[in-house]
């Protein structure tokens, strides 16, 4: 891999701390003029052209679209091991990224509705809902839009990059945690853990809460307001690089599928080559705050979307002449439906049932051999304990021949934001390679949390398909709450 060109657009702009703001922002925070200080330490005055070490001077075209450029380096991407509520995927490496265009905002549902000629109205919100796909789609219209070459060629299923065109892109995963990071180490990309009035999460939830449940007083960070909704990306102070909202209101698709980092790819990673999984960062509005610390990473499939997953646009400044992008996902084997279910107080069992009478199968359910407490504050403690050492409770039943099924409808309710962990036991004890897994969640509010990244997670070679949320036993409405997500699923074999 060979870097071919090294071009610059920039012209006039702000030199702040790593970022240098290109041209006059199209795009307006909320909070423009509550925003924190950027600029000590650097050269605040308006420069005539932005210098980049290494940038050929002369080579330079004005854009006029609001994106801020961010100055490359070298930063360690994932989190420390004593780091709280840290995944093992968030493995610590060195990684080099060069000089990017990106986003201050995440995308508006204006801007998307009227590229997309979508009827979701002309709001401020940021979009979300949207599939990896969609996202994409959106940032080659939006190079057609702009007269510039499209970063992405799509062909079916099959997206490639051509790493050499200007048009806009999504930002790679290397790209979005160096800039959320902004030169920060520490979990969040400031000196504390946000709360409900720096960031827009499940403010119910403030980081390590998990731990001091019952003890809330020691906390850094109290619980505050729960929006349930996302709000107009720039509403908060930005990051020290000027960016806004790169913790919570909507998460972000970035480019790359997920995977185990590469160590050994430390310039500009772009990802594994292969696989349905595409990675989203930064958490939503309805993301725990230990879900939006700079480093974890979620995952969807490409073709799933979530109310609380949107995006950011990013562009090269630095060409390269290659193609990423791999090979298309696999295909789907066939076979029959099987419904399993683990329920604790019954609500995922009410549903379980229904959707099982749907496809005209039994339904079974999941028995652990040590069950968890009948009395629901042991019940909160244990979970929590089983979730923070992620452990494999031992199931008593037992899938008979999982060969002959080909689709999973999978059932649980939502604790503490994500899947309990006998469902981590089941997807580990299987192959599910080509099977389609579609999971359904019973919860108190918090919808399918981080649930159906870590289904994903536990079983990468499945097809995961769109989760369905019911608010406890979802009432009088369930029945046809399921028919329409199993209808919605096309046909299963
Ligand atoms: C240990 C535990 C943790 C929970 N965590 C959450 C949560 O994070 N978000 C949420 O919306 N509901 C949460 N709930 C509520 C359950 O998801 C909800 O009551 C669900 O309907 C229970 O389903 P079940 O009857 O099948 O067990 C939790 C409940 C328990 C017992």
């Amino acid at each position: 891999m060979r870097m071919m060109t090294r071009r610059m657009f920039a012209t006039a702009g702000l030199a702040a701390v790593g970022t240098t703001v290109l041209s006059a922002c199209s795009l307006t925070p909320r909070n423009a003029g509550q925003s924190q200080d950027t600029t000590s330490g650097a050269d605040a005055s308006p420069v005539a052209e932005a210098t980049l070490p290494g940038a050929e001077v002369g080579d330079a075209e004005p854009v006029e679209d609001g994106l801020l450029l961010v100055t490359g380096g070298t930063f360690s991407m994932g989190s420390p091991e004593d780091e709280p509520w840290r995944v093992a995927d968030e493995v610590q490496h060195d990684v080099t990224v060069d000089d990017f265009f990106l986003s201050p905002l995440e995308v508006s549902q204006a801007d998307y509705n009227r590229l997309m000629g979508k009827d979701g109205g002309s709001s401020e919100l940021p979009i979300a809902g949207i599939t990896w796909y969609e996202a994409v789609a959106y940032c080659n219209a939006l190079s057609a839009e702009a007269g510039l070459e499209p970063a992405y060629a799509i062909d079916g299923d099959l997206v490639t990059w051509n790493r050499a065109a200007a048009g806009y892109r999504l930002p790679t995963e290397a790209e979005w945690e160096y800039a959320c990071r902004a030169g920060t180490t520490t979990p969040f990309n400031m000196d504390h853990s946000p709360s409900a009035e720096e960031a827009n999460y499940y403010g119910h939830y403030p980081y390590e809460i998990e731990g001091n449940y019952f003890n809330q007083d020691v906390l850094e960070t109290k619980p505050g307001v729960y929006r349930g909704e996302p709000i107009a990306s720039g509403s908060f102070a930005p990051n020290a690089w000027g960016l806004f909202d790169m913790h919570g209101n909507v998460a972000e698709w970035v480019w790359d599928r997920y995977g185990a980092y590469d160590a050994k790819t430390t310039e500009n990673p772009t990802g594994p080559e292969s696989g349905e999984l595409r990675v989203n960062r930064g958490g939503g509005w309805n993301d725990f705050a230990k879900n939006m610390r700079s480093a974890y990473r979620a995952s969807l499939t490409a073709t799933s979307s979530s109310p609380s997953v949107g995006m950011r646009v990013a562009r090269s400044s630095v060409l390269r002449e290659d193609v990423v992008g791999g090979a298309a996902s696999g295909g789907k084997v066939a076979g029959k439906p099987l419904v399993v279910f683990f329920s604790w107080s019954g609500n995922t069992q009410l549903i379980a049932k229904e959707v099982a009478s749907q496809l005209g199968v039994e339904a079974v359910e999941f028995v652990c051999e040590h069950p968890y407490s009948s009395d629901y504050n042991t019940c909160l403690d244990e979970a929590q304990r089983d979730q923070n050492q992620q452990a494999r409770p031992a199931l008593v039943t037992q899938i008979d021949d999982m060969d002959q099924y080909g689709t999973v409808y999978l059932g649980y309710p939502n604790w503490w934001a994500s899947i309990p962990m006998p469902i981590a036991t089941f997807l580990e004890s299987y192959d599910f390679a080509g099977k389609t897994i579609l999971p359904f969640c019973s919860n108190g509010g918090g919808g399918l949390g981080q649930s159906v990244a870590a289904i994903s997670k536990l079983a990468p070679a499945a097809h995961v398909g769109q989760g369905l949320s019911i608010h406890y036993s979802g009432g009088s409405e369930m029945p046809g709450e399921v028919k329409g997500w199993i209808d919605s699923q096309g046909p299963q074999d």
